[in-house]
């Protein structure tokens, strides 16, 4: 739905929430799906248990009159306020999470041409989208934090460098596909690399999963709907308040967008169930409104994320990584409500310390957790208990007697990781290949079937597709010894078996 459409743009009106209680309040009787038998007589008594009689009641299918079925109802109007809280000329709601969105806009990309730019370290559904799309990528590799042994963003200067050499071969690229911001809340220069885009007839996409707050208060971030990104992914069940597995694609008002309009909306449809969980779409609907509104609540989020920053740089052995992401090339500001605690300081790694934390007779959770830190997450609208969380951390990882000195497998260097072996298959040729299990020894010189990716940092060394070279496998196997290290994507930790495309 195009915000141009309809009028009434009250972002405080939750229209489709509102219909779904409108449909309850009317306790017809109800021959129809869902069959746990909401409301009536019977049903499952287990099921009420477990989630409440009301998430029962608004458990309400698809094409109801009024809800989402006929000219001006309240599906159609809730997303077109989604649209115009972000500036977007289209929105659309996801129930599959913002992997739904990038397979989607992978898919979509395929109306405007075969050749798209791709960060590197970007969301596994980014490659699923790839798979589904056919298209050839090529990529651009993000900075790597040799410090925290993280990878950050792709830099402004090089996703010019990347257009402009393929502009001047004759081959220019469709799209450019990046994150910003990263997983550790680092943001990248959206607005640069978008007029770069702009400049080679580029579209751009923007995963933004983890801002999905981002340009909903003064002191967040611009959101990328506003800096000149063609498509938008906003997991807003990450930060932006609905329900898990939900979140928003939008499409933004640019020249790209009459062309990407009807591919998003094929893709919405083979990506899509057709039974859309009403309590997933509802939570989307009601954030929106929150998000959009709710600047009192936000400001209280981000003091108790100021006063958590207070905390760790008054604490003995513990420091705000912040600082060190902010001297990266490319990174432009860090979310505020991601509060990444170097605590090498405390003789320990991150991963260890947030197991001790979560394993702890009184626990604290937090979200990520990389050699040298761990993040902790503020909710939009959150005042979780942080002054409870550093003494969580003081139980788990005491402060240390002075020159006890840092963990030594979070001061361990990282190995350079080789560059990638040579693209023979795009991805969905290699998903479509037949493929088999080989040693390590006999998959040097054949094509992945698999994405493998060393953790830390996390960056794909090897893409379904890509030759495999002696000096890839030995990175790999190396790393995988290293404490606290793995290979994703391989079918045992010391990498002894791959899995290749059959010959
Ligand atoms: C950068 C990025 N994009 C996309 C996703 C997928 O989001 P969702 O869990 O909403 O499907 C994730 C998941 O963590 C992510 O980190």
């Amino acid at each position: 739905m195009t915000r141009h459409q309809q009028p009434p743009l009250d972002q405080s009106a939750a229209p489709y929430a509102e219909a779904l209680i409108a449909h309850r309040d009317r306790d017809g009787l109800r021959f129809m799906i869902p069959g746990h038998a909401t409301g009536q007589a019977g049903g499952s008594d287990r099921l009420r248990d477990f989630l409440g009689a009301r998430a029962l009641e608004l458990d309400i299918p698809q094409l109801v009159e009024g809800i989402d079925l006929g000219a001006g109802n309240a599906f159609d109007h809730a997303r077109e306020l989604a649209a115009a809280a972000w500036d977007a000329r289209t929105t659309w709601f996801l129930t599959n999470g913002a992997s739904q969105g990038n397979r989607m806009a992978m898919q979509a990309l395929a109306a405007i041409g075969d050749r798209v730019l791709v960060q590197r370290s970007c969301h596994s559904s980014v490659y699923d989208g790839l798979v589904m799309s056919g298209a050839t990528p090529e990529y651009l590799f993000p900075e790597s934090d040799p410090d925290h042994k993280i990878a950050h963003g792709i830099t402004a200067e090089a996703a010019e460098q990347a257009l402009a050499e393929a502009a001047a071969a004759g081959t220019p690229y469709a799209a450019l596909v990046m994150v910003s911001p990263s997983y550790f809340g680092v943001v990248a220069d959206v607005p640069a690399v978008a007029a770069a885009c702009r400049r080679y007839g580029a579209a751009l996409v923007v995963d933004g999963s983890w801002g999905a707050h981002f340009g909903f208060h003064a002191e967040l971030p611009e959101s990328p709907t506003r800096q000149g990104a063609d498509i938008v992914l906003s997991s807003i069940h990450k930060l932006g308040g609905s329900l898990t597995q939900t979140a928003f694609l939008h499409l933004c008002e640019t020249p790209h967008a009459s062309v990407l309009e009807p591919a998003l909306e094929a893709a919405y449809r083979l990506t899509e169930s057709t039974s859309l969980n009403s309590l997933l779409l509802a939570s989307l609907d009601i954030a929106r409104s929150e998000l959009a509104t709710g600047q009192a609540a936000m400001g209280e989020a981000l003091e108790a994320a100021a006063l958590l920053r207070r905390l760790v740089t008054d604490a003995s052995g513990l420091r705000l990584a912040e600082p060190d992401f902010l001297a990266r090339p490319g990174a432009v500001a860090i979310d505020p409500l991601h509060v990444s605690i170097d605590v090498r300081g405390r003789g320990i790694t991150g991963p260890a310390l947030k197991t001790a934390l979560s394993r702890a007779e009184e626990p604290a959770f937090v979200e990520i957790a990389a050699p040298t830190a761990i993040v902790a997450l503020i909710g939009p609208r959150g005042t979780p208990d942080v002054a409870g969380l550093l003494a969580a951390i003081d139980r788990a990882a005491p402060p240390q007697a002075a020159g006890s000195g840092p963990a030594p497998a979070a001061s361990a260097p990282l190995p350079a990781a080789p560059p990638p072996g040579a693209q023979l298959l795009t991805p969905r040729e290699a998903y479509l290949a037949p493929s088999e299990s080989v040693s390590a020894s006999e998959a040097v010189g054949r094509i992945s079937a698999a994405m493998l990716a060393a953790y830390p940092p996390g960056i794909p060394n090897a893409v379904p597709g890509e030759l495999l070279t002696a000096e890839l496998l030995a990175y790999l196997r190396d790393t995988a010894k290293l404490p606290g290290s793995y290979i994703r994507g391989a079918a045992d930790h010391a990498v002894t078996q791959l899995r290749v495309v059959r010959r």
